[in-house]
């Protein structure tokens, strides 16, 4: 049996070193006896500077924690992932989403001893990897030039719409022409409905996006919309005017699916490519067609980059893997349950949904990979908005509440074309917030007090480009890696999902056959009450 996490020797140099030297460190103080704090906690990656000097820990809590890593194999489990092996066990699958972002020539790995060692099986698949992104940006480029398509509609949920989503929203100011894009994912009829009433058969071109092709609110949001199609002058027949063929495109891994369903046009991805992890895959043609073909490839350079980063920097000049160990610090050694993300960029207003299913679906697990109880907490809860929003709704609770909950600041030099006076005042209050959060508030009154010593990140975008979203992604991703590596859970499958769909369909076939034998009570009683509302 492998030695669970909190078993490890740097786990126990961790505990004590929080009590003898963290529990009671005060940042202000930290600043004021170590000018170099500033400089010792700061990092350059590719396309973001990170300043985590404001948070709870200092230069030895950072040796220690490397210290963790190495004794939790972590780059042997990296170098895993980038030699392809299947390390999600669950699932027999490998984990290659930074292959979609690899150049031909293999960038900026193609020295990497890991690289140079691969088998031909990783040579063709990464060769397959460029045929398939030729083959989509060529049509997302047919579709931008075809001027009698005016909207898109990517129908699809989790990590089949919140990838892109996010990015077809930050980068707005990279969205030239006029199409429109509309995402929907929810079951509820609401959603496709107000973009039904705003859409014509012939000029939309609906993109189902689903990996495997059988997630129940996908296929019936999808039915819909091809009844809706058909009601409305669309024909079935491929060679007809303003047929499915035309109008419908199929984007996953499951075409057998598609092409029962109707969908003759496919973009095809691998079972490699985790639903989270997608949108640099077929899964992102939205957003292809949204900026381009020249600026998706800009945005899988600048994952690239941080790819490479990610995988051959030293640990200590490892932005992901100081991250990575900063989630498992909170988490487990000071005991903080959630952080909140505050991008201060209305762009950047869906990154946090994107993170949450990144992270809290990769992470949100209780057992080590081998199948044994982990007893340590794990992913905490990802939440927040963007700022300066967020000042105006829960920034209270983060000055003076009981909790101390780390804040993660995402702010961008360059605000772009818009208003240079908005953009400052935007950047001062991040800053300032972080700021407040340190030094606190003393002497006007115990109703004014604030504890202060709250800690925060600062990473600092130059603008939000496609390569800086793409880098700034990939960060993220690779973040999450590190944190469960750590925990030695398996962050690439998602078994704990599947409960609820099961039940789901159980509770459908109770209510046609009203029999609720079996069904507990409560769970009965609102069934019921559903049941009578029809009437
Ligand atoms: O939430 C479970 C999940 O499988 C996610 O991992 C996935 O992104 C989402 O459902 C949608 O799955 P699919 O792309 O196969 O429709």
């Amino acid at each position: 049996m492998t030695t669970l996490c909190h078993e490890l020797p740097a786990w126990q140099q961790l505990k004590k070193h929080y009590q003898e030297r963290i529990q009671s460190l005060d940042l202000r103080q930290a600043f004021a006896q170590d000018t170099q704090r500033i400089n010792q906690l700061s990092i350059q990656a590719p396309h973001i500077f990170a300043d985590l000097s404001k948070n709870r820990w200092t230069q030895e809590t950072e040796a220690l924690l490397q210290q963790l890593a190495t004794e939790s194999s972590m780059t042997q489990k990296r170098d895993a992932m980038l030699s392809g092996e299947r390390i999600n066990n669950t699932e027999n699958r490998s984990v290659m989403h930074w292959l979609l972002r690899m150049p031909a020539d293999q960038g900026a790995l193609a020295r990497s001893p890991v690289v140079r060692a691969w088998s031909p099986d990783m040579h063709q698949a990464l060769q397959d990897v460029h045929e398939s992104l030729d083959q989509m940006l060529a049509l997302a480029d047919q579709i931008r030039s075809n001027p009698e398509i005016t909207d898109i509609v990517n129908i699809g949920i989790g990590g089949s719409h919140l990838g892109p989503e996010v990015v077809v929203n930050a980068l707005e100011d990279w969205v030239d022409g006029d199409k429109r894009f509309h995402f929907v994912s929810n079951v509820d009829g609401h959603e496709l409905g107000h973009v039904l009433r705003r859409i014509k058969p012939e000029s939309t071109l609906f993109l189902i996006a689903s990996k495997s092709f059988t997630t129940a609110e996908t296929m019936l949001n999808a039915r819909s919309a091809r009844q809706w199609f058909l009601e409305n002058g669309g024909n079935e027949a491929p060679e007809a005017d303003c047929s499915i063929d035309q109008h419908f495109v199929a984007l996953t891994t499951n075409k057998n699916a598609a092409a029962e369903f109707g969908i003759q046009r496919t973009l095809g991805f691998w079972d490699w490519v985790g639903g989270r992890f997608s949108l640099w895959s077929a899964i992102g043609l939205p957003i292809a067609i949204a900026i381009g073909s020249e600026q998706f490839r800009a945005m899988l350079d600048g994952a690239h980059a941080m790819d490479a980063h990610f995988f051959e920097a030293p640990l200590a000049e490892n932005l992901p893997v100081r991250l990575g160990l900063l989630d498992v610090w909170y988490r487990d050694f000071c005991g903080l349950s959630s952080r909140c993300i505050a991008p201060y960029s209305h762009g950047l207003r869906r990154l946090t949904a994107y993170l949450q299913q990144l992270e809290m679906e990769s992470n949100g697990k209780s057992v080590t990979r081998d199948g044994h109880a982990l007893n340590v907490p794990t992913a905490p809860v990802v939440w927040g908005e963007p700022g300066t929003n967020g000042q105006h709704a829960f920034f209270q609770m983060l000055h003076q509440g009981p909790d101390v909950i780390p804040v993660e600041f995402i702010a961008l030099r360059d605000g772009g074309k818009y208003l240079g006076e908005h953009h400052q005042s935007l950047v001062i209050n991040a800053i300032a917030q972080a700021q407040a959060l340190m030094v606190g508030r003393d002497g006007d009154g115990a109703e004014k007090f604030c504890a202060g010593n709250r800690p925060s990140s600062f990473l600092l975008l130059q603008r939000l480009d496609p390569a800086s979203l793409g880098a700034l992604i990939a960060l993220y991703e690779h973040r999450i890696f590190v944190s469960g590596a750590i925990w030695n859970i398996n962050s690439f499958d998602q078994w704990g999902v599947e409960l609820g769909k099961k039940l789901a369909t159980q509770l459908h076939s109770h209510l046609e056959r009203d029999d609720w034998s079996g069904v507990d009570p409560s769970t009965q009683g609102l069934m019921k009450r559903l049941a009578q509302a029809k009437h």
